[in-house]
């Protein structure tokens, strides 16, 4: 699911060979029955927000050349990700087409401040496509994300007016050379500006430095684009292994008193 990851594209998994199999003899009929198909079923999106200067540290680790371009100075969106409860996915749905770049010409200028490719190895609309054929296509039974267009025009609205950039500053974290910040600090911030839904901060190491840095920032929505929690307020108390979701989504940002970096991203 994370950045560095995100062209090595999933392979088609022996359900969906078998939907391709069943759609070249039934002509017509697309892939959308329960039957046939693994279960599209959700309730919620993840909106998640990724930290540039985290990315460029994860595309090291993948041999990835990163490069934040010089319109980049805030968060930028990962991904809208429909989800099925406390889980992860549905992905990979085939219920609607491949992606088309013309479709969303008329937002690229937005995306790549918003939802910037900063893998500069890799093709500008590389990571769209990525998360609209794993992501985006099984959003599309909703009327707001019915499309490709209006999937990503529905991503930037939200980056409006949940930008994690703007969440922390109205609290005062800021990014620094020096101050650290705690987890508790970052999701409380948060919280208290989602009408106390609860969120899922992730970090991961900064080479240079040994320390952990804040990495993403994971918003948990409803189907009318309402926060709602990401994880019940009670396992907030220890959010380290209790809970189904925070069981599978193990966040490597410190715990407790220990502070992590939230690095500005140097003016170009
Ligand atoms: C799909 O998942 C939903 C929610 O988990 C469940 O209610 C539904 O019965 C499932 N449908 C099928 C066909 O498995
Ligand atoms: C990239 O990783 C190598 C070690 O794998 C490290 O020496 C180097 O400092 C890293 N570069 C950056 C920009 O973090
Ligand atoms: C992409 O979308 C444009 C505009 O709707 C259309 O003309 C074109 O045929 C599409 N390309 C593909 C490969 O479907
Ligand atoms: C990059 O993506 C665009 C839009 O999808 C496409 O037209 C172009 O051919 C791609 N370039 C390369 C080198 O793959
Ligand atoms: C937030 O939720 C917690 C746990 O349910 C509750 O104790 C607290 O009063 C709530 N705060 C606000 C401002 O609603």
């Amino acid at each position: 699911m994370n950045a560095a990851n995100f062209h090595n594209k999933v392979g088609s998994t022996n359900m969906v060979s078998r939907c391709v199999i069943l759609v070249l003899v039934v002509t017509l009929i697309d892939c959308i029955s329960p039957i046939t198909c693994k279960n599209d079923t959700w309730d919620r999106f993840i909106f998640t927000q990724e930290w540039p200067i985290a990315v460029c540290e994860k595309a090291n680790e993948t041999g990835h050349k990163c490069l934040i371009p010089s319109q980049v100075n805030s968060w930028g969106i990962h991904g809208l990700w429909p989800t099925n409860g406390h889980t992860r996915g549905p992905t990979e749905c085939h219920i609607s087409k491949d992606f088309n770049f013309t479709m969303i010409k008329p937002l690229v200028e937005e995306l790549q401040i918003f939802w910037p490719n900063i893998y500069a190895d890799t093709n500008m609309s590389s990571f769209w496509k990525h998360e609209w054929e794993k992501h985006g296509r099984c959003a599309t039974t909703l009327p707001a994300t019915a499309n490709e267009y209006l999937y990503f025009k529905q991503s930037l609205q939200l980056m409006k007016k949940f930008s994690a950039s703007t969440l922390l500053k109205n609290k005062g974290i800021l990014p620094s050379k020096t101050a650290h910040y705690r987890l508790d600090q970052i999701q409380f911030a948060l919280m208290q500006q989602l009408g106390n839904k609860t969120v899922i901060v992730e970090c991961t190491k900064d080479s240079a430095t040994g320390l952990y840095m804040i990495f993403e920032v994971e918003i948990c929505l409803d189907k009318k684009f309402n926060p709602i929690n990401c994880y019940a307020i009670q396992d907030r108390q220890d959010n380290s292994d209790s809970g189904h979701f925070l069981r599978k989504h193990k966040s490597r940002c410190p715990r407790g008193q220990k502070a992590f970096e939230y690095p500005p991203i140097p003016k170009h």
